[in-house]
């Protein structure tokens, strides 16, 4: 059996939580591989919403066997309040169940302080972090100086290791940053006691799932983030510092591409961002208010993770066709269509001009934006309700050449057409 991914095509939040759960009813494995409490996927199961940082979506139905691979970065104590918030909705989040990789990387209180006066000291330049300790844990892992969770299955080891980075750090944050230092011995404490609860957790995720694969079970890869904010491929600077992306899948978890099956991008029907950074279908205005919503509903463009609006735009193809080329999509699955119900008229970004010459995909990658001006084209609209399709005829004509026109655009199926946040609202075409 495959190991079929989940991707974001866009700057995150396109709804991969909820794709996840869709497709974890047939997978024996889920894995997260990127990222950390940076992500939040939502879940919804009739009047249940379930927010994830951490642990997989696929947690939520049972049957599956949920991993975090090396390629994550891990606060131990949002993934141990994770684990209590599930248990006291019944959710099974024993050791039997949940794996975290040895070589995944902790995030301590001092990368958390650090993110925070990188920020500050960024000013106007800031990259609207979540400010969970996102870069600092990767820079520490890149610079060969950070903690893996192996050291956790030691108490020795993990005392030394925060003691010594908790000190190096507090000397950056003091010196360099004039800023709030952590409590040194108190960290060092906790940690002991978050190692003492983990440490049954702590497993080879790698040799897992490649034994999982060899034995013919079905591996689900769930991304986080998505491929704008890819630290390579991403909108540099304004990126996050991890791959969520194809690539980023098989290194995060240790396994080589011989598995791979469905690689699916998931997009929203439209455009959206959270932080700063180049935007070129950004909205403003009643349109951006309709696309975002006010806020009453829980699906409204509001930051699972941190509650910050998100910014809104039209669909843009142009970074739809560069997002298929980094990761290779086999099929794209599109999200909140039913958004765009109420709209006279739906704009989609085929191209882009600058200096009176126009690109159909990108000519550079993505850092710099800013000379590109959207070219768009205007789609019909429909004013019918589609949360209740459940089948391609019961879409308006409208909405189905929406999805054919990105089709046509992209090259690729759309096999998943989302039409509402609950697990069963939804038309599978594949
Ligand atoms: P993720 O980070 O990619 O998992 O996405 P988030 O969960 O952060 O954001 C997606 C939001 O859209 C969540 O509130 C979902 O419940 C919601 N959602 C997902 N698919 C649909 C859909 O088709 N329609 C509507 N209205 N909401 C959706
Ligand atoms: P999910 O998995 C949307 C964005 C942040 C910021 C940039 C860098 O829910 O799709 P970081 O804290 O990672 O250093 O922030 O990346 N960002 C996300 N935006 N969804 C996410 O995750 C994100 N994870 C990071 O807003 O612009
Ligand atoms: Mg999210």
């Amino acid at each position: 059996m495959p190991l079929n991914l989940i991707i974001g095509a866009q700057w995150g939040d396109e709804g991969k939580g909820r794709v996840t759960d869709l497709l974890a009813e047939d997978a024996d494995v889920v894995a997260r591989f990127s990222g950390g409490d940076n992500a939040g996927h939502s879940v919804t199961v009739g009047d249940q919403l379930f927010k994830l940082h951490l642990i997989p979506s696929g947690i939520i139905q049972s049957g599956t066997i949920c991993c975090m691979g090396s390629g994550m970065v891990i606060n131990p104590k949002k993934l141990i309040e994770e684990m209590d918030r599930l248990e006291e909705l019944g959710i099974d989040v024993s050791p039997a169940r949940v794996h975290i990789s040895g070589a995944a990387h902790v995030i301590t209180p001092a990368h958390i302080l650090l993110d925070g006066a990188k920020e500050l000291q960024r000013g106007e330049e800031q990259i609207g972090t979540t400010k969970r300790g996102i870069g600092p844990a990767y820079t520490d892992k890149t610079a060969r100086s950070g903690i893996r969770f192996e050291a956790m299955l030691d108490p020795e080891k993990i005392a030394q290791k925060m003691s010594a980075h908790l000190t190096q750090a507090s000397l950056l944050l003091e010196n360099v940053y004039a800023y709030e230092t952590p409590a040194i011995e108190e960290s060092v404490q906790t940690y002991l006691r978050y190692a003492e609860r983990l440490r049954p957790y702590i497993t080879e995720v790698g040799s897992f799932v490649a034994e999982a694969l060899s034995n013919g079970q079905n591996v689900l890869a769930e991304g986080a983030q998505g491929t704008l904010l890819d630290l390579d491929h991403g909108t540099y600077p304004f990126v996050t510092s991890s791959h969520p992306t194809t690539a980023g899948a098989l290194l995060g978890l240790g396994v080589g591409p011989a598995h791979l099956g469905r690689i699916i991008g998931v997009t929203k029907a439209f455009q959206t961002r959270v932080g700063e950074g180049p935007f070129p279908t950004e909205l403003s205005g009643k349109l951006a208010d309709q696309l975002r919503g006010s806020g009453e509903n829980p699906w409204d463009e509001f930051g699972t993770t941190t509650g910050r609006p998100r910014r809104v735009g039209w669909l843009d193809g142009v970074l739809l066709r560069y997002a298929q080329r980094v990761n290779g999509f086999t099929e794209l699955a599109i999200t909140k269509l039913d958004i765009l119900s109420g709209f006279n008229a739906i704009r989609f970004c085929k191209a882009y001009s600058a200096e009176s010459k126009t690109f159909e995909t990108l000519p550079a990658g993505p850092a710099d934006l800013a000379p590109y001006e959207p070219v768009f084209e205007t789609l019909d609209g429909w004013d019918e309700n589609i949360t209740s399709a459940r089948k391609w005829s019961d879409l308006p004509a409208q909405a189905q050449a929406y999805i054919e026109h990105l089709e046509a655009f992209t090259g690729l199926p759309v096999s998943i057409i989302s039409v509402g946040p609950e697990r069963d609202q939804v038309i599978r075409r594949a």
